[in-house]
C-alpha cells in the first residue's frame, strides 16, 4: 500500500487511470457507431421502430437476453437517435424510461409517466386521486393532447408487481381511451418471464421480438480494449489482463458488465497498491472481491426472519463441524426459536421456516439435501456454500441482531452468542 497521510497525497500520487468512469456501470458509448458487435441487432431494432419517423406508432417490442448483453444500452442509444432523427422530420417522440426494479408499483409507474407528459404539454399539476385507474385515465387524456409518438421503456419489466398493467397500456386505443396507441419497449433478463404472463399480455408485449445473444470471449475482448484505452494510461495493463477478464466473463455467460467490472476492480486493486501495471493476479483478486460483494449484498437485503434462519444454520454449522455431524432442519428450527425469543421476535411456524430454507437454497447460499432419514421421518440436511464468517459479519451489521453478538474475551472482536 502506498503511503497516504493526507488528501494531498491522493491528489499528487500517480494513478494508472486516466478516466475511470468509462469502466463504471451506467457509462455508455457516446453513440450507436461506438457500439461493437451489435450491427444485426441495431438493424433489427431500427426496423422495429422506423414507423415512428412518420408519426406512426410502432408495434410493441420485447427485448430479451441475459444480463450484460447490452439491452439497456442499445435501447437508450436507439431511442436517443430516434428522437433526434424524428425532430428533423418535425415529428415529436416522447420517450419515458421506467426501471421496474426500482419503480415496480402500478401507481409508481403512472406517476413517473404523468409528470413529464404534463410538462411537455405545459399543463400544471392536476390533482388526481392516488389510484392506478385515476392516474391511468388522466394519462390517457394527456396522450390525446400530445401530438407525437409516446414510447415507454419498461426496463427489467419482469420486476413489475403487476405485469398485467401492460395489457391495459396496449389496449388504450381499442378501448377508446385514446386516439392512438402507445409504443412499449419491454426489456428482460428473465427468459421465463413471458411464459408466466396471461395470454393477452403475452401477445401484447411480444408483437415484435429481439433476442439479444451473449458475447463470446473475442467480442468481449474488443469491447474491453476500447474501454481500456479510454480508462487507463498507456502501458498500464499487463499482458493478457484483458484476455483473462474476457475469458472469465465469457465462461459465466458472455456478460459485458461482468467483464468491465473485473477490469475496473482489478485496476482499483493495482492502483491502491501504488502499482504501475495491472496484473493477472489483480484480476483473480477482483473476481473474488466481486463475488464476496455480491454475497454480502444478497444477505444484507434478506428479510429479518430469513436472516435469523441463516444465522441459525451458520451457528449450527460451526458447532457441528467439531463433531462432524450434519446440520438438519429440526435442529435449525429449534435454534431459530431460541434466537427469536432472545431478541423478542415473533416466531414463524415450522412449515414457513422450511419455506425460507428453500429460498436460501434457491439463492445458492445453502444446499439442501432431501434424502436423509432421521428420527422424525425424512429430514433435510443442509450445507453452507459460502464462508460462515461472511454470514456472521454481514448479519452483525443489522442493528436488530446486535444483542446476539458479544465481544470475545481476548481479541475484543465480536463473536456470536
Ligand atoms: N457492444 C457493446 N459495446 C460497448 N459497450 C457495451 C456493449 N455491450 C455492452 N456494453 C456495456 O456493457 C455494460 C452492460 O450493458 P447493459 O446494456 O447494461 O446490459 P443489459 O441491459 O443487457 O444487462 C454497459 O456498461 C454497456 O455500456
Ligand atoms: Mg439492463
Amino acid at each position: 500500500m502506498q503511503n497516504v497521510k493526507s488528501f494531498d497525497d491522493i491528489l499528487n500520487r500517480e494513478s494508472i487511470f486516466i478516466d475511470k468512469k468509462t469502466l463504471r456501470r451506467g457509462y455508455m458509448p457516446p453513440s450507436l457507431e461506438d457500439v461493437l458487435h451489435r450491427d444485426d441487432i441495431i438493424k433489427k431494432y431500427i426496423s422495429c421502430l422506423k414507423d415512428a419517423l412518420e408519426n406512426e406508432i410502432p408495434n410493441n417490442v420485447f427485448i430479451f437476453g441475459k444480463t450484460g448483453t447490452g439491452k439497456t444500452m442499445l435501447t437508450e442509444l436507439i431511442t436517443n437517435d430516434l428522437v433526434k432523427t424524428a425532430e428533423k422530420n418535425n415529428v415529436k417522440i416522447l420517450v419515458s424510461y421506467i426501471n421496474c426494479e426500482t419503480n415496480n408499483t402500478d401507481t409508481g409507474v403512472m406517476k413517473q409517466l404523468v409528470g413529464p407528459l404534463q410538462k411537455e404539454l405545459d399543463i400544471s399539476d392536476k390533482k388526481v386521486s392516488n389510484s392506478f385507474s385515476a392516474y391511468f385515465h388522466h394519462y390517457c387524456d394527456l396522450i390525446n393532447d400530445f401530438d407525437g409518438v409516446p414510447v415507454i421503456i419498461f426496463d427489467e419489466v419482469d420486476k413489475l408487481k403487476n405485469p398485467d398493467i401492460l395489457n391495459q397500456f396496449s389496449r388504450v386505443q381499442e378501448n377508446r381511451y385514446t386516439n392512438k396507441n402507445i409504443c412499449m419497449l419491454g426489456i428482460t433478463n428473465d427468459l421465463f418471464f413471458v411464459e408466466q404472463l396471461n395470454t393477452r399480455t403475452k401477445s401484447a408485449l411480444s408483437q415484435q421480438e429481439i433476442d439479444v445473444p451473449p458475447y463470446d470471449a473475442s467480442q468481449l475482448k474488443d469491447i474491453l480494449n476500447t474501454r481500456a484505452s479510454m480508462a487507463f494510461k498507456e502501458g498500464a495493463l499487463g499482458n493478457d489482463v484483458i484476455i483473462l477478464c474476457s475469458a472469465l466473463a465469457a465462461q459465466e455467460h458472455g456478460d459485458a458488465r461482468k467483464a468491465l467490472d473485473l477490469l475496473r476492480v482489478a485496476g482499483e486493486i493495482a492502483d491502491s497498491n501504488g502499482a504501475t501495471t495491472v496484473t493477472e493476479e489483480n484480476v483473480y483478486s477482483a473476481e473474488k472481491a466481486i463475488e464476496r460483494d455480491h454475497v454480502v449484498d444478497t444477505i444484507s437485503h434478506l428479510p429479518t426472519q430469513t436472516k435469523l434462519v441463516i444465522l441459525s444454520i451458520a451457528k449450527l454449522f460451526v458447532e457441528n463441524s467439531k463433531s462432524r455431524t450434519k446440520v438438519t432442519t429440526p435442529a435449525v428450527y429449534d435454534l431459530y426459536v431460541k434466537l427469536c425469543n432472545k431478541i423478542d421476535m415473533r416466531t414463524l411456524q415450522r412449515r414457513r421456516v422450511a419455506d425460507l430454507i428453500g429460498e436460501l437454497d434457491m439463492l445458492g447460499i445453502i444446499s439442501v439435501d432431501k434424502a436423509a432419514r432421521g428420527r422424525y421421518g425424512i429430514v433435510n440436511e443442509i450445507a453452507i456454500n459460502i464462508p460462515v464468517e461472511t454470514i456472521f459479519n454481514t448479519i452483525l451489521e443489522d442493528m436488530r441482531f446486535e444483542s446476539l453478538a458479544e465481544p470475545a474475551k481476548e481479541s475484543g472482536q465480536k463473536t456470536w452468542f
